[in-house]
């Protein structure tokens, strides 16, 4: 585990709520991100184990993301971040639930060449959840900017529940979407950090990330967390098509374990 806590301020917890995410620096110090991108490259390379990489090197979606789902269960060291109850606490004290667990991780690497913008979407669409209050940490590896895959979210934008899952390859335009009309793109915030700061977005917050034009990877780890409690919608999900979870379950168990 990660040495220490991480003391999130009244105003973040405030701009969280209100605005659907937030920024926090330095929540690795310049060790932990050494040690992180280490693990990083290391299971990035890697081709067995249980964690699953999302599309090969020519495909239309690795120009979008170069990506590998549950690195924490091939690799001890990605387990010591993606497990971190610093990391976790932070999420609790922005949501104020009572508990949290792991959904799964993800690896995002940005690759240089014929880079992909991540198209505007909302993250909750994709996960097999009833309640629509889960949120994910991305953590740069790299220092970010709109010249290298930084993100951008736009404010106030988790107020709009109920929206499709958007193709990342081929994007429908979320502002398009019925619902979505109250939500302007112009008001989008772009968020450049420093290796090692990070952003905390709710999963139904408007966010995207420039495409990378730098020759080098764009790195960053990405936690999903969920509250304690969260259930079981039926829909398909690679972390939970395995396991015997029937609609109203609780998501919980050995793969999802609570952290805080
Ligand atoms: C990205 O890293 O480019 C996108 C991450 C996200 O959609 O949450
Ligand atoms: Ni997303």
């Amino acid at each position: 585990m990660l040495r220490g806590m991480k003391e999130i301020s009244e105003e973040q917890i405030h701009y969280y709520r209100e605005n659907g995410f937030v920024q926090i620096d330095q929540m690795l110090n310049t060790e932990e991100v050494e040690e992180l991108r280490e693990y990083l490259n290391e299971v990035m390379r890697s081709t067995t184990g249980h964690s699953t990489q999302t599309a090969e090197q020519g495909n239309a979606y690795y120009k979008v993301l170069n990506q590998r789902v549950n690195t924490w269960r091939d690799h001890g060291g990605m387990a010591r971040f993606v497990l971190s109850e610093r990391l976790a606490d932070a999420a609790k004290q922005l949501t104020g639930f009572e508990g949290i667990r792991l959904f799964h991780d993800h690896a995002l690497y940005k690759m240089p060449q014929d880079s992909k913008p991540t198209p505007w979407h909302q993250d909750w669409p994709y996960w097999p959840m009833k309640e629509q209050n889960a949120l994910s940490i991305w953590i740069a590896l790299d220092d970010v900017d709109e010249h290298n895959g930084c993100m951008m979210f736009v404010p106030k934008s988790q107020k709009i529940k109920n929206l499709k899952s958007i193709d990342l390859v081929e994007p429908q335009d979320i502002f398009e979407e019925v619902g979505a009309s109250d939500i302007d793109r112009n008001k989008a915030a772009i968020v450049r950090m420093k290796e090692g700061s990070c952003t905390f977005h709710h999963g139904l917050t408007f966010h995207y990330a420039h495409a990378n034009l730098t020759d080098q990877p764009r790195r960053a780890l990405a936690i999903i967390y969920m509250e304690d409690g969260t259930t079981f919608s039926g829909a398909g999900h690679l972390c939970t098509d395995a396991q015997n979870f029937q609609v109203g379950d609780l998501i919980r168990g050995g793969l999802f374990p609570r952290l805080a």
